[in-house]
């Protein structure tokens, strides 16, 4: 076993680290604040590699593997959960499915904006009636006599959905074959028939913009069918199996920043003549906090590296994000208690790494969805 990174990984930690903390931390509360979407920012981790990390350098990335992209998302959420949230979504859920299931064609016109950060992506699974039940859904793509559909329906909480020119859109295309009758389709927002809706006002990583989507006989020419009709499904669970390394890697990133702001703080802040780091009570939280984020990046890295192994990585993956992500919950909770009133006030980052963790129990499975999909795996059951 070789805990060591290469060179190419250091380096790409790097240039995260580095534009996190020169860029994206010191703008983050003002983000925060207006909820508005930071567009020059997010152009400048495309021209770093930041949207393609995984993307071969002939598709526009950066050509690196998963351990990478990990070690890279952990230091932009580090430095802002709402900037990884958009990366997240560029980098697993819209570029890997379609260098996965996707043409030649497809790659190059879809992939190659997004991986060099000219254009945003967005991935279109969840409807109003339809979250974790995702087979569920009622968005509805009738095929025409030329193999090219026509697209009618809704979807909700769609990340990046209010700037995104592409989307990859799930649709029952036979809704008796229920998760087999799921296809997946490449939208392109500039075309008719294509409607943004209500903009969703959020707890936190508000700078990541989300928003309800609509179809009206929206016409979907059969090469933008990605895999096979009927394919969707498996699509959707292999990306949210590569999402949840991102949201892991996400939850990481944002208890960390937490981390560190409260080893500074109980150095520096006395109490009854002694730092507050010195208190049994603090040193408990301190090393509770420390457990919970290694174990965290030990399984995180765990499922990067079988993904790059070109293993299946579900059980791997949900461990991982499950982990991570209430682990994020638990630290950054114990962080705002640590600072107390200065934890809850705004003048200080800590209330909003606690508001922007909570999503990482929430969105691409909840904890509880994390859970069933690594019981059946480890029981057998369903
Ligand atoms: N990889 C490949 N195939 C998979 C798979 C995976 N990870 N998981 C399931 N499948 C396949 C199964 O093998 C099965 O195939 P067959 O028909 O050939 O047997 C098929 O898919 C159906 O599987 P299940 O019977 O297990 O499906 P289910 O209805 O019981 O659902 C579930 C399983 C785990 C609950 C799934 O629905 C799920 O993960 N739900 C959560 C959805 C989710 O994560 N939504 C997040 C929204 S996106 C988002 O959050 C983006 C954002 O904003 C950033």
């Amino acid at each position: 076993m070789d805990f060591a990174f290469t060179e190419e990984q250091l380096l790409i930690q790097d240039v995260a680290r580095r534009i996190a903390q020169e860029k994206i931390a010191p703008s983050a509360e003002h983000f925060d604040k207006v909820g508005e979407f930071p567009l020059d920012n997010i152009r400048l981790l495309g021209e770093n590699g930041l949207m393609g990390i995984e993307v071969p350098a002939e598709y526009g990335g950066a050509g690196m593997d998963p351990v990478a992209y990990v070690l890279a998302m952990v230091e932009i959420a580090a430095g802002d959960a709402a900037h990884s949230t958009i990366m997240s979504v560029n980098n697993s859920l819209f570029c890997n499915g379609i260098l996965t299931w996707g043409s030649e064609e497809q790659k190059q016109k879809y992939v190659r904006p997004i991986a060099e950060g000219s254009a945003i992506g967005a991935f279109a699974l969840t409807e109003p009636q339809s979250g974790s039940d995702a087979t569920a859904m009622r968005c509805k793509a009738v095929k025409q006599a030329d193999g090219s559909f026509v697209i009618n329906g809704k979807k909700s909480w769609i990340t990046s959905g209010p700037v995104a020119r592409y989307i990859v859109l799930f649709a029952m295309t036979d809704a008796d074959k229920g998760a087999r009758g799921i296809t997946a389709f490449l939208i392109d927002t500039d075309k008719p028939g294509f409607h943004r809706g209500k903009t969703e006002p959020k707890l936190g990583i508000r700078a990541s913009a989300t928003c309800e989507i609509e179809f009206q006989d929206y016409l979907v020419a059969a090469e933008d069918v990605l895999g096979e009709e009927g394919q969707g499904f498996k699509i959707a669970m292999g990306v949210l199996d590569a999402g949840r390394i991102g949201i892991a890697s996400q939850a990481i990133g944002i208890a960390r920043a937490a981390y560190e702001k409260t080893l500074e703080y109980v150095k520096d802040r006395k109490a009854f003549g002694a730092p507050i780091g010195t208190f049994q009570m603090t040193q408990a939280k301190i090393a509770d906090m420390k457990c919970k984020l290694d174990a965290s990046l030990l399984l995180t890295l765990r499922a990067a590296w079988v993904k790059g192994q070109g293993q299946r990585f579900s059980n791997e993956a949900a461990m991982a994000k499950l982990t991570a992500s209430e682990a994020a919950m638990w630290i950054t909770h114990q962080a705002v208690q640590i600072h107390g009133g200065m934890g809850y006030s705004k003048e200080m980052p800590l209330e909003r790494y606690f508001r922007d963790a909570k999503i990482t129990e929430i969105y691409e499975g909840t904890s509880e969805i994390q859970r069933l999909v690594i019981a059946r795996n480890e029981t057998g059951l369903r």
